[in-house]
């Protein structure tokens, strides 16, 4: 799943990662009901609101983010990304994010940290501004407004 809104302002890029494309069916009692697509429109309506304009792309696939990431760089003012379980131990995600200059946060539905042991590492962690986990659905408007709000401390204002 991909796409992009129209509008003007910075560019935000929404990104998730593997199994995030069954959020609905997948595990309701710890992701919620809401679709993939759910979470988008919301963040788009977020984005939108904050001034920005919002792309998104979802895969299962670990090398489609890494090229996402490096295609951001120099192109989108920031990324807001929920890599999946791939979190805990994508490095070349880590490093993909080490190279963009712009504002990175990380988002998660559930707080892994509540959760299994291996899900406590985040190997994307030291390397984004912010990091909001454990709200849901409302992670998503909460991310948005937490990225103008970054931007606007590096001068970028909408
Ligand atoms: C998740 C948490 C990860 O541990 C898990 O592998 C996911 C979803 C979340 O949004 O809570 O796929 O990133």
């Amino acid at each position: 799943m991909s796409g992009a809104t129209g509008g003007e302002g910075p560019l935000v890029l929404l990104l998730h990662g593997p199994n995030l494309n069954l959020l609905g069916e997948r595990e309701p009692d710890v992701y919620g009901t809401a679709t993939l697509a759910d979470h988008v429109a919301a963040a788009t309506a977020a984005a939108g609101g904050a001034g920005l304009v919002l792309e998104h792309l979802q895969s299962n696939a670990e090398a489609d983010l890494v090229e996402a990431i490096h295609g951001a760089r120099g192109r989108c003012a920031a990324i807001v990304v929920n890599p999946g379980a791939l979190t805990h131990y994508a490095w070349s995600l880590h490093d993909a994010l080490a190279a963009f200059d712009g504002v990175k946060l990380e988002l998660h539905l559930s707080n892994p940290n509540a959760r299994e042991p291996w899900r406590h590492t985040s190997v994307v962690a030291p390397v984004v501004d912010a990091s909001l986990v454990g709200l849901g659905a409302d992670g998503y408007p909460l991310a948005l407004e937490a990225v103008r709000r970054l931007l606007a401390r590096r001068g970028v204002t909408v």
